[in-house]
């Protein structure tokens, strides 16, 4: 066959990449460090065939459009879809690749980390040394909260949930888990989101970004944690209503929040929850691993390729389309 036009949104790792070049020698790449403008994305992915993107860039009616109807396939290197209008492209019987698996226990284990941070209050302890305020050891010096025998719950129990759970044995802890949809696993109980909110030390956000999950840490469930408790967002920023957020951290509501993910993303560096010591943010690196990324470059592309030969997409996110 004729070589297909591809465009690729970023300059992901090599070992995707270097199969999509075996394939198809010249793909064309946006090699900037910041993702092509709304103008610039729907100049380029103009008659292309395929489209590799990422979650920085909003996939809906308009950018579908602006390629044209001879695509076959769109491979987003995330797991996550929320920035893909996943209906409209069934609609118009394009095949979305997503990376489902490969990024669960980097995911889980920033989800720890972050746990760890906020509950031992790394972040000010370091913040503390720098700015040359260590002067003794002193027996009241920025305590924070224990992991044993809390109770660590889980709100969304899919593949991240469960190997946050799977982590939290390890530290002794109580699971406890909110998601209709899911058998337990590790040992951890299944209970409403109330009771959930009542009896957790930390509160875990797993769910995906939808319409039913958006905003919905807001005031009422916020006042309904512990004052003691800390809040752990791994999943997506709009899944927290953050103006709610900074005034339960502020009016110590809530003892503290580690956040990966905000709205928007970069968080302006004017927003007030950056002010706050009880809250720590880091810019989105769940998957942040080395090993990881090589492993969602590769399946980023394998299901491009796939889409490109006109096979079925080994990940698929919209199967219906098959349909
Ligand atoms: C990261 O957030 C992803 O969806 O891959």
């Amino acid at each position: 066959m004729s070589q297909p036009k591809i465009f690729i949104t970023r300059l992901i790792p090599g070992p995707g990449l270097n199969l999509i070049k075996e394939h198809f020698p010249s793909p064309k790449i946006w090699t900037h460090d910041l993702p092509p403008t709304r103008e610039q994305l729907l100049e380029r992915v103009r008659g292309v065939d395929g489209l590799l993107c990422l979650l920085t860039e909003r996939i809906d009616a308009e950018l579908m459009d602006a390629i044209g109807s001879q695509v076959k396939v769109i491979s987003s290197m995330s797991v996550g879809v929320d920035h893909i209008d996943l209906g409209e492209a069934t609609k118009r019987g394009i095949p979305i690749g997503h990376t489902p698996g490969v990024l669960t226990d980097a995911t889980a284990d920033q989800t720890f980390a972050l746990l760890l941070a906020a509950a031992r209050r790394m972040v000010e302890g370091v913040d503390y040394v720098r700015a040359g305020k260590w002067t003794t050891w002193h027996p009241q010096l920025l305590l924070g909260a224990d992991m044993v025998g809390a109770t660590l719950g889980i709100v969304g129990f899919g593949r991240i949930g469960q190997a946050v759970a799977k982590r939290a044995q390890g530290f002794d802890m109580r699971v406890i888990y909110h998601d209709p949809t899911a058998e337990s696993a590790y040992n951890a109980q299944p209970v409403d989101l109330d009771t959930l909110l009542r009896e957790s030390d930390f509160v875990s956000l797993h769910v995906p970004f939808t319409a039913e999950t958006r905003q919905m840490v807001n005031d009422q469930f916020l006042s309904s944690m512990k004052r003691t408790a800390i809040l752990v967002n791994t999943s997506r920023g709009g899944v927290v209503d953050q103006t709610a957020l900074h005034r339960a951290l502020k009016s110590k509501q809530i003892f503290a929040a580690a956040l990966d993910v905000t709205d928007p993303e970069p968080l302006p560096m004017d927003s007030p929850l950056l002010e706050l010591e009880n809250c720590i943010i880091v810019p989105h690196l769940g998957s942040a691993s080395k090993r990881t990324r090589d492993q969602m470059s590769l399946l980023a592309a394998r299901n491009l390729i796939a889409g490109l030969k006109g096979e079925r997409l080994p990940h698929c996110a919209n199967p219906e389309v098959y349909k």
